[in-house]
């Protein structure tokens, strides 16, 4: 067979904490982000969602009540979705106290603040844009923001710098149509059959452990494509990942994956 040209061929593991270091700092937060560095990850995982204004925020659920004080501030805003507030009110929002009181100065960040404060830590970006159907034309708007952060934007393939994936993988096509030097990946685990098709716009396909086998990795790989998996916090479950031949690991934990990967 043909050698891969993906960046990860021949390359380490990539190590990447999963909404930052978020076993030890509140998800996806500037804590949580800086923290990644310090334990030693890769590159770091956040979530991307969209406003009432069209703002982009880092934010897991679709709802704020789970991660912030949301339903104290807004107690008659129920069920608290984050499309329903505007910028302003969610930065109001304590996003740390859920996780350990000495957080409570955390706020949810904009995609604009971590791209400008963890510019040039060595760390890379795998940004997930997060239920996209909720949001149209929210690829556009986060081509945009990178463009103004555009050090992101220059790719070497051995930094892995930037990485863009979703669930939606016609989200995941529509922004390789705006930003098409951008490498991407597919949340899931698409057919093997369906693969080759979707080399053309993907670099990765990023599977829940608990559906990968050493045979679909190798297919993955044939098609030219690498494999990401998620959300391994366990040591036992890291090794099996690497002897299934994975190009990197998403954990809560980067710094036991980071043993783990020192062992391998
Ligand atoms: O990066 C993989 C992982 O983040 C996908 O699942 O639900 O944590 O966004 P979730
Ligand atoms: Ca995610």
């Amino acid at each position: 067979p043909e050698p891969r040209p993906r960046a990860q061929q021949d390359a380490d593991i990539v190590n990447v904490a999963h909404r930052g270091a978020s076993a030890y700092a509140p998800e996806n937060t500037l804590a949580a982000f800086r923290l990644a560095e310090a334990k030693q990850a890769d590159m770091f995982e956040l979530d991307v969602q969209e406003t009432k204004d069209h703002q982009l925020v880092i934010m897991h659920d679709t709802t704020l009540d789970r991660t912030t004080d949301a339903e104290e501030v807004y107690p008659d805003r129920k069920p608290w979705k984050v499309g329903d507030f505007t910028l302003a009110e969610i930065e109001k929002l304590d996003a740390g106290s859920w996780f350990a009181k000495k957080y409570e100065d955390e706020r949810v960040p904009t995609l604009g603040r971590v791209l400008s404060a963890m510019r040039g830590k060595g760390l890379g970006l795998l940004l997930e844009i997060k239920s996209p159907e909720l949001y149209p034309g929210v690829e556009e708007r986060i081509a945009a923001a990178l463009r103004r952060s555009p050090s992101w934007l220059r790719y070497d393939p051995g930094e892995r710098r930037l990485v863009v994936q979703s669930f939606d993988w016609e989200s995941v096509r529509r922004f390789h149509d705006v930003l098409p030097k951008v490498p991407t990946g597919l949340l899931g685990t698409p057919k093997v059959a369906d693969l080759p098709e979707l080399a053309k716009y993907a670099d990765q396909i990023n599977p829940t452990y608990g559906d990968l086998t050493k045979a679909y990795v190798d297919k993955v790989h044939d098609a030219r494509m690498d494999v990401l998996t998620w959300t391994l916090n366990d040591s036992a479950d890291m090794e099996k990942a690497v002897g299934l031949g994975v190009d990197g690991i998403i954990t809560n934990e980067p710094d036991v994956l980071r043993k783990v990967l020192e062992r391998s």
